[in-house]
């Protein structure tokens, strides 16, 4: 068990910061909209990661949270997860890409949806527990979802010639 969707650069907090930044500068409200929208389902998505990560470890014994390789978690953090990666980097926002441009954000977001949805896959591939299983399917769904909830959007503004 690691934080890569919580912490890491595909994850659900970079995600929700990532489109409520982006929000200001879409070009009329129904882009506005679409990156609030998403923006604040993606915290929502944090919440339920941290909900799981908390209770697959509240009561492991530190044996159990050394042998999941969390040992360098609890030395820093304790019993609390951070917001890192994998492999314990720190969260970045230089993660995020944001450009002011609305098809050149667009393009960034379409592309964080398909990265969070290939980790929760790499997740999937890693635990046989139902629970885990359920949660991780229904959030790489939502990836789907937001990915082409982009494209539309993305496709609309390009037809529009809104750079132009
Ligand atoms: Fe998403």
């Amino acid at each position: 068990m690691h934080f890569s969707e919580y912490g890491g650069p595909y994850g659900e907090l970079s995600a929700a910061l990532r489109y409520l930044n982006q929000r200001y500068t879409m070009p009329d409200n129904r882009g506005k909209a679409l990156l609030t929208d998403i923006g604040t389902e993606e915290l929502g998505h944090v919440e339920m990661i941290c909900t799981m990560y908390y209770q697959l470890t509240a009561t492991a014994t530190i044996e159990e949270l050394k042998e999941a390789g969390l040992c360098c978690n609890y030395a820093q953090h304790g019993g609390e997860i951070f917001m890192t990666d994998c492999n314990g980097v720190p969260m970045t926002t230089a993660n995020i890409g944001a450009t002011g441009d609305p098809l050149a954000d667009l393009s960034e977001d379409m592309a964080a949806e398909e990265k969070a949805r290939a980790t929760y896959e790499h997740l999937m591939d890693m635990t046989d527990d139902p629970d885990c299983l359920a949660v991780l399917a229904y959030l790489r769904t939502r990836e789907l979802v937001h990915f082409t909830r982009f494209k539309e959007l993305y496709d609309y503004y390009k037809g529009n010639n809104v750079n132009e």
